[in-house]
């Protein structure tokens, strides 16, 4: 059959590449894709994935029969429901299910009424009340933009005064409209876990555990970013941990049909904070995580189109989901600069030999083709490079590997990834 996949992050072209080993695919479409997925996929530059029915149109004209969306944007725009609507499979839920990630005081009170364990929290749409409550609850605290911020409408403060600027510059605009309301939490400790599920007809179908890195820096130091890194699986967290997870994720699916009339078919991703009093969640998404989706799809023995076919027809007796017992580590390659502003069209040299590492596949997210058909950056995250191994440390290794094998001016990394998986989980 031919897919259309929306997006063109790394996330994107992991689902591409998984997409591409099943042998049910015909012609993958990619809009607007990168430098990467143009070798496995036909991109297509001109579509815009926010427009449900410019998506429907290229869908007909293609003999298209799935449409997958990647990242939160088209979700929450309406696209899903505009494709569903027009009698095509689509991988994604309805716009008013993407508010548990659009929003996120809709996503609390979702928890709330669903008694779902996470920080304490209060939402404002004026600063004086909201710097008042951050007084009353000190610092360490968290100051969080309500609306979509690709990640990076979080800061979290251990001064009281830098909250409080939080507070202030989401108010002055610092994040556009997603910042008209300001949510301060409570702030958790304890390491960080993704589970990510695959939703349909109200039952989740959990995957493996995932580690993000947010932090732009070393030993978690810098400011929130997209992501830096990822590892899977998780081997520090304990089985009644895995347990309280899947429960919550189970409690969240089974809600999500009775709130969102059955139309929340796609991912839930659930990131958690491992509290001392077990985990809590610290938000959800309506999508596959990125970086998570990069070592998580490659450790999916199943076809990834028979799972999303079936998501998308509401059938999930039919999801059969087997994990490869390998560890997959990913390292993102970054622009310097980046969060922060960054430059582009650094020529990359070095992915083809980085590849010929045993395990190792380079998703490409921030790439494209320049005039004279060179490979160069067009992002702030550039690429992954992910290693499967059959222990933690010879994943690790591989990745690193490859990553000294890739070049390009400004190129930016942690050299930390899943050191905290091979220490062990420090007390907190
Ligand atoms: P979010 O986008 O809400 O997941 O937040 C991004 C990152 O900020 C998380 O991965 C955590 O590292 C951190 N964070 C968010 N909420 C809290 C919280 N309540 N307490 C401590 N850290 C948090
Ligand atoms: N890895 C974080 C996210 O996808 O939101």
């Amino acid at each position: 059959m031919n897919i259309l996949v929306l997006g063109g992050g790394g996330r994107e072209h992991a689902i591409v590449w998984a997409l591409a080993k099943s042998p049910r695919t015909d012609t993958l479409f990619v809009a607007p894709g990168n430098g990467g997925t143009a070798s496995i996929a036909q991109n297509v530059a001109d579509l815009d994935a926010e427009n449900g029915q410019a998506v429907v149109a290229f869908a007909k004209e293609h003999d298209v029969e799935l449409v997958v969306i990647g990242p939160e944007a088209p979700l929450v725009a309406g696209v899903a429901d505009v494709v569903r609507e027009a009698g095509i499979a689509v991988f994604g839920p309805s716009a008013q299910g993407a508010q548990l990630e659009g929003s996120k005081t809709f996503s609390k009170q979702f928890m709330d009424r669903h008694g779902i364990p996470t920080a304490r929290y209060a939402s404002f749409t004026e600063l004086e009340p909201a710097l008042a409550y951050v007084r009353e609850l000190g610092a360490p605290i968290v100051v969080k933009a309500d609306g979509l911020a690709a990640g990076k409408g979080v800061i979290v403060a251990d001064e009281l005064e830098d909250a409080e600027d939080a507070v202030r510059s989401c108010f002055d605009g610092a994040f556009g409209a997603a910042g008209s309301t300001v949510l301060v939490e409570e702030c958790l400790t304890g390491p960080e876990c993704s589970l990510l599920a695959f939703v349909s007809g109200g039952v989740a179908h959990c995957m493996t555990t995932a580690q993000d890195h947010k932090r732009a820096f070393d030993g978690d130091l810098g400011p929130n970013t997209g992501g830096m890194g990822v590892y899977s699986p998780v081997p520090t967290v304990t089985p009644d941990e895995l347990a309280a997870m899947r429960e919550i994720m189970e409690t969240a699916a089974a809600a999500t049909a009775n709130e969102f009339d059955l139309d929340y078919r796609g991912v839930l991703y659930g990131g958690f904070m491992l509290t001392p009093e077990g985990p809590k969640v610290l938000e959800f998404n309506a999508r596959f995580g990125d970086p998570e989706t990069q070592v998580v799809l490659p450790r999916l023995e199943s076809d990834l189109v028979d799972i999303m076919m079936a998501v998308a027809e509401g059938r999930p007796d039919d999801i059969n989901l087997r994990w490869s017992e390998q560890w997959a580590v990913c390292v993102v390659l970054a622009s310097e600069g980046y969060p922060g502003s960054y430059e582009k069209g650094k020529v990359i040299l070095g992915i083809d030999e980085a590849e010929q590492i045993e395990g190792v596949t380079v998703f490409h997210a921030g790439t494209s083709r320049n005039f004279d058909d060179e490979l160069v950056t067009s992002g702030g995250r550039v690429l992954n490079v992910v290693a499967l191994g059959d222990s933690f440390e010879e994943a690790r290794e591989c990745a690193y590997d490859a990553v000294d094998l890739i070049n390009f001016e400004g190129k930016q990394y942690r050299t930390d990834i899943g050191a905290k998986a091979i220490e062990g989980r420090k007390e907190f």
